[in-house]
């Protein structure tokens, strides 16, 4: 599939899990794609205390996979939450990769708390990589995108960002803001021709699930049933998605010129609008 071809791409947190499905399926699409990566989240919240995230080590082997396909890739180290970060992996797609098409603010973080006992500090560190860091990556992405005919914005939402749960009430609240950012982007940007579009994954097994199976879990329940319970409760269509369903849609997204303002559920039915 060569429908992406001379197209651009940057996936923030796209070293593994939804953000790596999405970067491999733009370069089967056609694309080169730059990476931006932590190496570590810079917060003593919950579980990134002392937890290695993908980290840049990760965002080049996803490279080396780009590069076997034929495409160009870069990994450009990068905390959204950062201004200065955001502006360099900007710059360094388009020094590297000749310009930017397709912007995809993927990276993102979750912790469990009831709302009772949740720590200012979970709460900031939610908001800034969830909300801040998609403000920032789509202001310093701007000004290039602007420059290319049929360039388009990719924010990973969540179900969490059109329903709520309990124990995500803060993860919840930064998805939603993630839609309507999206919503009102999208009609800011549409003379300029950017369009701006949001996709809601339902439950994928990525790093981030291996860590919510086990702090959602009911007392005496194993990591395995209390995903098993999630999947088999929540999920019409009776199967969890993969990063490969959510690559599919961004593809979609990142070709179909007169779709814009959506925030699409790749989710299996749990959410029905
Ligand atoms: N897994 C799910 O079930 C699910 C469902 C709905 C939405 N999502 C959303 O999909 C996105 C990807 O999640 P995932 O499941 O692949 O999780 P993941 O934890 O496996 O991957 C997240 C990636 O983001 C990176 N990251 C974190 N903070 C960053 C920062 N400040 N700057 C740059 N990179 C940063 C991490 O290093 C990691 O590589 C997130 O926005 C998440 O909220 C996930």
């Amino acid at each position: 599939m060569t429908q992406l071809a001379g197209k651009v791409a940057l996936v923030t947190g796209g070293a593994r899990g939804i953000g790596r499905g999405i970067a491999l399926a733009l370069a089967e699409a056609g694309a080169d794609v730059a990476i931006a990566e932590v190496e570590r989240v810079a917060s003593a919240a919950q579980q990134y205390r002392d937890a290695a995230l993908g980290g840049f080590t990760l965002a080049q082997q996803t490279v080396r996979e780009i590069t076997a396909l034929g495409r160009k890739a870069i990994a450009v180290q990068a905390d959204v939450a950062r201004r200065a970060d955001t502006l360099r992996m900007v710059h360094d797609t388009v020094d590297e990769l000749g310009g930017l098409d397709v912007l995809v603010c993927n990276a993102g973080v979750v912790s469990v708390s009831p709302v009772a006992s949740l720590t200012e500090e979970a709460w900031d560190l939610t908001m800034a990589v969830n909300v801040k860091g998609v403000f920032l990556s789509c202001q310093a992405a701007i000004p290039e995108l602007a420059k290319r005919r049929g360039a388009s914005i990719i924010n990973i939402a969540s179900v969490a960002g059109k329903n709520g749960f309990p124990g995500v009430a803060h993860y919840c609240a930064s998805k939603f803001a993630v839609v309507g950012f999206t919503s009102s982007l999208a009609k800011e940007l549409a003379a300029a021709g950017i369009r701006v579009n949001a996709i809601c994954p339902g439950i994928l097994r990525t790093q981030m699930w291996e860590y919510l199976a086990e702090a959602m879990g009911d007392s005496g329940e194993s990591k395995e049933e209390t995903w098993q319970r999630y999947v088999k409760g929540l999920i019409p269509l009776g199967r969890p998605q993969t990063p490969q369903d959510i690559g599919q849609l961004a593809v979609y997204l990142a070709a179909a010129e007169n779709v814009t303002g959506q925030a699409i559920n790749v989710d299996g039915g749990i959410e029905l609008h």
